[in-house]
C-alpha cells in the first residue's frame, strides 16, 4: 500500500546532501527504512532520519531519483512504502558506541537520539559532515574524523573507533556507513571481541523480501536486515567484496 507524506520541512545538510520532514503516522524504529517515489523517479529505498510523528529523510544526490527528490520543497507530496526492515536492537543499560560514515548519519541518528550513546561521525573533509548538529545535541560525546583532517581527527573512523574503544568500556558498535567502512569496523570488533549491529545496503527493488535482489549470501537486506549482527556478518561471504547491481550482476568493492 502506497502513503502520502507532504513536506513540512526542508535543510541543507551539505553541498549534497538534503534532510526532507514529511507528516507520516506509521510506526517506525530507529535503523528501519522507507521505498520512497514521487512522479519522474524510480522507487528508492531510504532511511529514515526521523522515526517520530514527524519523519524525515536525509538525501545525498548521486544520480537521477535523488537529484529529483531534491527538487522537491515544502507542500510537495512523497509517495512512501514501509516503514520497513529490522532496524537497531536498543537495550537500556548496554554502553554503545554509534558510528556513521557519509550520507550513513542519517540512519544512525534515531539511536543516537534514543541512546544518549557516545557518537562518531567520519566525512571525506569537513565540507562532508552532516548532522552533526543533532548529533551534537542527542549524544553524550561527539567525535569527528575527516579523511584530510580538515575537522576533527585526522583519519578514519575505523581509526577514531579503536581509539575510542582503548580509552572506554563499550558492549556494542552500532554503524551505518559505506561497506568499506563496515567491513574494516567489523574487524575490528572481531578483534576486540565486541558485540556490532552494521546496516548493510543492497540493491532494493520489492524493499518487503519478495523480490529477493538485495539477498546478501542467504539473507535478504531488506527484510532480514538492513541491521545485521557480528555474528550473521561472520556467515557472509560477500560482505565487504561484492554485491549485485540493479541487472544482478556482481560488483567487486575491493
Ligand atoms: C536500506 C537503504 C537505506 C538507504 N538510505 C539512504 C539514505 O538515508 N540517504 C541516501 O542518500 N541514500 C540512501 N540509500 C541509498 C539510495 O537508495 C541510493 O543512493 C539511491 O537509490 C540512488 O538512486 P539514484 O537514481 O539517485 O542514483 P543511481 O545513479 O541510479 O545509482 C547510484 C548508486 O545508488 C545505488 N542504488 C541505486 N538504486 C538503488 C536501489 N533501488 N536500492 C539500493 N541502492 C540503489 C547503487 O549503488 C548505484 O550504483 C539507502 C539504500 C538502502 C539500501
Ligand atoms: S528488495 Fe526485494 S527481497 Fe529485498
Amino acid at each position: 500500500m502506497t502513503d502520502y507524506g507532504k513536506i513540512i520541512g526542508v535543510h541543507n545538510e551539505c553541498y549534497d546532501t538534503k534532510t526532507f520532514e514529511f507528516q507520516w503516522d506509521a510506526k517506525a524504529q530507529p535503523g528501519q527504512f522507507a521505498m520512497i517515489w514521487v512522479p519522474g523517479m524510480e522507487e528508492i529505498p531510504m532511511s529514515l532520519s526521523k522515526t517520530g510523528r514527524i519523519k524525515s529523510i536525509t538525501v545525498k544526490a548521486i544520480g537521477e531519483s535523488t537529484k529529483r527528490l531534491h527538487e522537491l520543497t515544502i507542500n510537495d507530496t512523497l509517495r512512501l512504502r514501509g516503514p520497513y526492515g529490522n532496524g537497531y536492537d536498543l537495550k537500556k543499560g548496554r554502553r554503545y558506541l554509534i558510528v556513521g560514515g557519509g550520507v550513513g548519519v542519517a540512519s544512525i541518528i534515531p539511536a543516537v537520539k534514543e541512546t544518549g550513546a557516545d557518537t562518531i561521525i567520519g566525512a571525506r573533509t569537513d565540507k562532508d559532515i552532516i548532522m552533526d548538529d543533532l548529533a551534537t545535541k542527542y549524544s553524550s560525546n561527539l567525535w569527528i574524523s575527516t579523511n584530510d583532517g580538515s575537522r576533527g581527527f585526522h583519519g578514519n573512523a575505523v581509526q577514531l573507533m579503536k581509539e575510542k574503544c582503548a580509552e572506554n568500556q563499550y558492549d556494542c558498535v552500532i554503524a551505518c556507513g559505506p561497506e568499506v567502512m563496515l567491513y574494516y569496523l567489523y574487524k575490528a570488533c572481531e578483534e576486540l571481541d565486541l558485540d556490532c549491529q552494521l546496516s548493510l545496503e543492497r540493491h532494493m527493488k520489492c524493499g518487503a523480501g519478495v523480490c529477493g535482489c538485495c539477498v546478501i549470501d542467504d539473507q535478504r537486506v531488506c527484510k532480514d536486515g538492513p541491521v545485521f549482527t557480528r555474528e550473521q556478518i561472520s556467515k557472509m561471504k560477500d560482505f565487504g567484496t561484492c554485491k549485485r547491481d540493479e541487472c544482478g550482476r556482481l560488483v567487486k568493492f575491493r
